[in-house]
């Protein structure tokens, strides 16, 4: 099917993310965007003789959205995982030297075709569930060759595949061994610089830091965020994720898309979000694979209407998850999210922490990304756990 052929989707039951389901529901496909959604009955005339393909009555989704990954690195870390289990912490494996470093270590020594083919496996579990664009992040380079290796690797994926990388670069992760103790000095030697090459390169499209006691405060990772300013680059952050460290509000400050974790952010940070038009991103995958008990304030961002979206973090130290549907299940179980609020989190409002105007929901003039399930209901989507119904997935209105 060529991407300008029109074709509908029929018999479907649709969940739009902006209303009711439509049920019986089509959708016309144009030009690779969606040109009409309703009830079936409705079809307008100029549409009637278009081919049809009838999908019985399945559930029909925008595809998902993967807005938080680390999904290009080498080597696993399984070996912190069993220490873990005999009472290590992650943050005590960090200041030993292991954690980000020791995945940092095996990214420097891989090169791009290898980084490429170590991600394309992960990438192809998420595909596998009906996502259609990914976010994947630097951050496991800490040097300026490696952290623009990882950028390229990550824009190769979308060429190899049928999907949408959004890159964030993410230089300000961990302080490297050759700056041990020396964070300011870090900062203005290689993240700064390293962002300014990147940029040059094309290689990002936002900038991402890690505030946290075993990464950067909030007053350093702001000389970043004004550097991304200069260069017209949205801003997103990990914060609040193992204490609380103000980086959620210095993000707010700064106009950023997204938070993300936010385990340990308080009803301040909320409204700071709220007022400044944020996104919290959540990651129970992170807070599952730490054994975390801290909840993220889900009360408060309710409350002042922060959207609500979700991610896996697929990374290899804190949350090694190549399944947004078991995200969706998690987000349930841990995080006592509704059905409805776990699909936004992966559609609608995962766009919006990405600044993506032309996906994450069915209307007419956005792209035809979409997810055909083998289920009833939404509710399906987020209750079984470990098991994929996917039917089909399209991709620009290609099903493939
Ligand atoms: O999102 N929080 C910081 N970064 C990652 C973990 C990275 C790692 O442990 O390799 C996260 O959880
Ligand atoms: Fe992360």
């Amino acid at each position: 099917m060529s991407a300008a052929e029109t074709h509908i989707l029929t018999q479907a039951r649709i969940w739009t993310g902006l209303g009711p389901d439509l049920s019986p529901g089509a959708i016309v496909i144009e030009g690779g965007e969606i040109a009409w959604v309703g009830h079936v009955s409705e079809l307008p005339d100029r549409w009637i003789e278009a081919p049809r393909q009838g999908v019985s009555g399945r559930l029909i989704t925008p595809a998902l959205i993967d807005c938080h990954t680390h999904l290009v690195h080498a080597g696993h870390r399984a070996r912190e995982f069993e220490m873990r289990l005999k009472g290590a912490s992650y943050a005590d494996i960090a200041r030993a030297g292991g954690g980000i470093l020791s995945t940092v270590a095996a990214t420097r020594a891989a090169s791009e075709d290898e980084l490429v083919e170590a991600a394309l496996p992960r990438l192809d579990a998420l595909l596998a569930e009906g996502v259609g664009v990914v976010e994947i992040k630097s951050g496991y380079g800490l040097d300026i060759e490696t952290e623009l290796k990882m950028l390229r690797a990550a824009g190769r994926l979308q060429t190899l595949r049928p999907v949408r990388v959004r890159t964030s670069f993410l230089g300000a992760h961990a302080i490297p061994p050759e700056y041990k103790y020396n964070s300011a000095a870090y900062i203005k030697e290689m993240v700064i610089p390293a962002l300014r090459a990147a940029h040059e390169e094309g290689l990002v499209d936002a900038v991402d830091g890690f505030v946290e006691s075993i990464a950067f405060s909030a007053n350093e990772m702001e000389e970043v965020f004004n550097l991304a300013l200069t260069l017209g680059l949205p801003a997103k952050i990990h914060a609040e994720q193992l204490s609380w460290q103000g980086g959620t509000a210095m993000a707010a400050r700064h106009g950023a898309m997204s938070a993300d974790h936010l385990e340990y952010a308080d009803e301040n940070d909320v409204k700071a979000m709220a007022e400044a038009g944020m996104t919290a991103v959540l990651l129970p995958g992170a807070f599952y694979f730490l054994r975390e008990t801290k909840l993220p304030p889900i009360k408060a961002l309710r409350e002042f209407g922060v959207p609500i979206a979700l991610a896996t973090d697929c990374n290899p130290g804190s949350s090694p998850l190549t399944s947004l549907l078991l995200a969706m299940n998690m987000s349930c179980t841990l995080f006592q999210l509704t059905v409805e609020e776990a699909l936004r989190g992966v559609t609608i409002n995962a766009a919006k922490a990405l600044n993506l105007s032309d996906c994450g929901v069915i209307a007419p003039g956005y792209r035809a990304d979409l997810a055909v399930w083998d289920v009833e209901s939404p509710a399906e989507l987020c209750y079984r756990v470990g098991f994929n119904p996917l039917h089909q997935r399209y991709f620009g209105g290609r099903p493939c």
